[in-house]
C-alpha cells in the first residue's frame, strides 16, 4: 500500500514532466521546442543572446543571429559544421555558463542544432566550408617547445597572452569582442581550455582562430611545423586546473560554470511549457 502511494506520488511528479516532454513533436517542431525550453533562457527566444539568464553571466551567451561562431573546424570567418555545434553541445565550453547538454539525446541535440541555424541567414546563403587540415601531431612534439617559445614572442602572442601566458599582455585589457563586450585573452596556464586542451585541439584553435574574438587564425601565417611548435609551447604552460582555481575563488562566487548550472536548474523548475522561461 505504502509502496503504491509512493509510486503514485512519484508518477504524479514525473508524469507531469513526461507530458511536458511529450508536447514536443519531431523534426523542426522538436528542435524549436527544445530550444525554447533549454536554450532560450540564456541565448534568448530570438537567438540574440539576450535571454533572462544572460545578465547573470560575465561571459555572455552567444548571439546566434550574427552567424559568428568561435569553436569550429572550419577556416577563419567560415560557419561551423553541424558536427562542430554538436561537439559544443556535448562537451560544453569549459569555464563558461555553457554546460554540456548531455541530458539531451543525440537525436535531440541534432534537432536543436537545426533550429539554432535558423537564426542566421548565413546558413541558408553559404555552402558548408571544408574543415582546415588537422595533421597528426609530430612524434617529437615536446622537443619543439623552445622553437615554440620563440614563435610565441615573434608571432605576437605575448601582446595579448603575456610573457608567461597568463592572459595579461600589454593590450589585454583593451580588447573587445564582435558583440561589443570586453574580452580577456585566455590564461594559457589553466586547463581545461574552452576549445579543448589536447594538442590537436590547440592546433585547431590556432589554425581556425576564434571568430568574433581578437584571437586570430594562424593558418595562413605560420607553417604546420611552426603551429605544432606553438602547440608544444602552449601545452607546456599548463600548470593549474580550472577547477582548483575555481575552488580557491569559491568564496567569491560559484564561477561561470556554477552560475550556468544554477540558471539551468531554475529554468527547469519554472518550466511549464515552450517559451516559459525563468522569471
Ligand atoms: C546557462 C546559460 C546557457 C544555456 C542554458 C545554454 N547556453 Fe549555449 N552558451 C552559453 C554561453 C555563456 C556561451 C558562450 C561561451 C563563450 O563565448 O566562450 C554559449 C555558447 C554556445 C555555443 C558556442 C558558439 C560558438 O561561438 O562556437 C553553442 C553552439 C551553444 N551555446 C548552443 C546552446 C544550445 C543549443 C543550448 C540549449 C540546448 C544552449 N547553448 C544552452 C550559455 C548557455
Ligand atoms: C590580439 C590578441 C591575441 C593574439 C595576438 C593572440 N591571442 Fe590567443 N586569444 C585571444 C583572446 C581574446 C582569446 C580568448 C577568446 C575567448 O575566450 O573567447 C584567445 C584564446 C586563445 C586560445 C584558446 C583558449 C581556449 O580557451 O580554448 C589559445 C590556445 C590561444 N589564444 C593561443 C594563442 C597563441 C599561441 C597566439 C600566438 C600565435 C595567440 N593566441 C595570439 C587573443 C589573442
Amino acid at each position: 500500500m505504502k509502496r503504491a502511494l509512493l509510486f503514485l506520488s512519484v508518477s504524479v511528479l514525473f508524469g507531469g514532466m513526461g507530458k511536458l516532454w511529450a508536447a514536443e513533436g519531431d523534426g523542426p517542431a522538436r528542435g524549436r521546442y527544445l530550444y525554447l525550453t533549454q536554450c532560450a533562457v540564456c541565448h534568448g527566444e530570438r537567438g540574440d543572446g539576450q535571454g533572462p539568464g544572460a545578465v547573470r553571466l560575465q561571459i555572455k551567451p552567444r548571439d546566434f543571429t550574427r552567424g559568428l561562431f568561435k569553436f569550429r573546424s572550419t577556416p577563419s570567418g567560415a560557419l561551423p559544421l553541424d558536427r562542430d555545434l554538436y561537439r559544443i553541445l556535448s562537451e560544453g565550453v569549459r569555464g563558461t555558463g555553457m554546460i554540456p547538454q548531455t541530458h539531451l539525446s543525440a537525436g535531440d541535440r541534432w534537432a536543436v542544432i537545426q533550429y539554432l541555424k535558423g537564426f542566421s541567414a548565413r546558413f541558408v546563403k553559404e555552402n558548408p566550408a571544408e574543415p582546415v587540415r588537422l595533421p597528426p601531431p609530430p612524434a617529437d612534439l615536446r622537443m619543439k617547445r623552445a622553437q615554440g617559445r620563440q614563435l610565441y614572442v615573434e608571432a605576437g602572442c605575448v601582446q595579448c597572452h603575456g610573457s608567461e601566458g597568463r592572459g595579461n599582455g600589454p593590450v589585454a585589457s583593451e580588447l573587445r569582442d564582435a558583440w561589443g563586450y570586453p574580452i580577456r585573452p585566455a590564461d594559457l596556464t589553466l586547463r581545461p581550455l574552452k576549445g579543448g586542451s589536447s594538442p590537436t585541439d590547440l592546433y585547431r584553435t590556432l589554425s581556425t582562430g576564434l571568430n568574433g574574438t581578437p584571437m586570430p587564425s594562424y593558418h595562413d601565417v605560420l607553417t604546420e611545423e611552426e603551429q605544432w611548435a606553438l602547440v608544444a609551447y602552449v601545452d607546456s604552460l599548463a600548470t593549474s586546473e580550472l577547477g582548483m582555481a575555481r575552488g580557491m575563488m569559491g568564496m567569491m562566487g560559484p564561477g561561470e560554470e556554477g552560475l550556468g548550472r544554477m540558471i539551468e536548474m531554475t529554468n527547469r523548475m519554472g518550466m511549464r511549457g515552450p517559451g516559459c522561461m525563468m522569471q
